[in-house]
């Protein structure tokens, strides 16, 4: 079957510039974390990356490690991109990473140029890609000098392997410093990618003031907290879930607790007067910021995007809308 993307695909996403840059991004990115390793389907992966296209969804967002197991998710992309999408090419944006534990050694994790640069090429090879559009450092290294990480990044730039960098999960002196180092290298930070949603707010605290003052865009990561914020678990935990097959290992204490429960049943309340569903207002939620340029989610099945897209039909929240969920939030 040859994939030919729907020709309405542009016709009602509105792109959000990514900060100061000349880069435009999708409100709602695609994010490659679970649901397209090699434990998955890749025809079910195949299939949610045509939806996503079809919807206008430009940006795909991987990582070294994600699968499980650790690359596969950039095989099964790579092979869906060499069937499907290498004609579109210059019509995507596909982001990778480092920065957690990739391969044994001293080499394979954290901020190295040694690492950086080799995990890099490895990810370029997995993807069948000559360059990611994007390269992330994963996660802020304490013992490698940051002049050094993000001097990796700019090489990485200037050797053709990425056309632009960004950082994840930095706090916000971290994410200022390196803003500052890139600034002089020449490379500028285009992209932060930190976690935000309705359970998990910190970029609320001093981050985001960075980011605006610096024009460095944000692409906030797990917006339904990987699924809690739906009312997927509002009766019972689905065998196909990601909290049933991930038991326990579900990462940023994204526990299916009763007290978070009860929380969702009552925000489900004020999304279904919205006319929406839970997970389209907790994605409309962190789109509600302008510093917010794309809310980057996951899906296992094709109606998690097309519920995600139908989202932005409705992003505004009034005063009112906004002080009860406040008063949720906080209780
Ligand atoms: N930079 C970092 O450190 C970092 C860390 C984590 C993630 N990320 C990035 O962020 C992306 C998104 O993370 P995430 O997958 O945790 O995002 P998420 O959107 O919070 O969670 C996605 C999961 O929620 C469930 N879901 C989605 N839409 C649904 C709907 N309409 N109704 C019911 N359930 C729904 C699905 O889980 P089921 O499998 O249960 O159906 C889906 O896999 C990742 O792929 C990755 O690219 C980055």
């Amino acid at each position: 079957m040859t994939y030919l993307p729907a020709e309405t695909r542009y016709d009602n996403m509105q792109y959000r510039r990514c900060g100061r840059s000349g880069l435009k991004l999708p409100p709602v990115s695609l994010g490659l974390w679970y649901n397209f390793g090699g434990v998955d389907v890749l025809e079910n992966g195949r299939a949610i990356l045509h939806r996503a296209f079809d919807l206008g969804i430009t940006h795909f967002d991987l990582a070294n490690n994600y699968g499980p197991p650790y690359g596969s998710a950039e095989e099964n992309f790579g092979r869906i991109f060499a069937k499907d999408f290498k004609p579109y090419r210059d019509q995507l944006i596909i982001s990778s990473k480092a920065g957690y534990d990739m391969w044994p050694g001293p080499y394979g994790e954290w901020g190295s140029r040694k690492y950086l640069v080799a995990s890099c090429d490895q990810s370029l090879k997995r993807m069948g890609l000559d360059y990611v559009d994007i390269f992330y450092h994963h996660r802020p290294d304490p013992d490698t000098p940051l002049e050094e990480t993000m001097g990796a990044l700019d090489f990485i730039v200037r050797s053709g392997r990425a056309l632009y960098v960004g950082i994840s999960t930095y706090n916000p002196e971290q994410t200022r410093q390196a803003a500052q180092i890139l600034r002089q290298l020449g490379t500028p930070c285009l992209i932060h990618q930190p976690r935000y949603n309705m359970f998990d707010r910190w970029i609320e605290d001093g981050l985001l003031d960075v980011l605006t003052e610096e024009g460095i865009g944000c692409i906030g990561f797990s917006p339904l907290a990987q699924g809690i914020l739906t009312n997927k678990y509002l009766q019972e935990v689905p065998e196909d879930s990601r909290a049933a097959r991930y038991e326990n290992q579900l990462h940023w204490g994204d526990k299916v607790t009763q007290d978070r429960l009860a929380k969702v049943r009552r925000l489900n309340e004020i999304a279904q007067a919205r006319g929406q569903t839970m997970a389209q207002m907790a994605i409309a939620w962190t789109l509600r910021l302008p510093a917010v340029t794309s809310s980057l989610i996951g899906a296992s099945k094709i109606r998690h995007v097309e519920e995600a897209v139908a989202a932005l039909d409705n992003l505004t929240f009034s005063e009112e809308e906004t002080a009860v969920i406040e008063n949720i939030l906080a209780e």
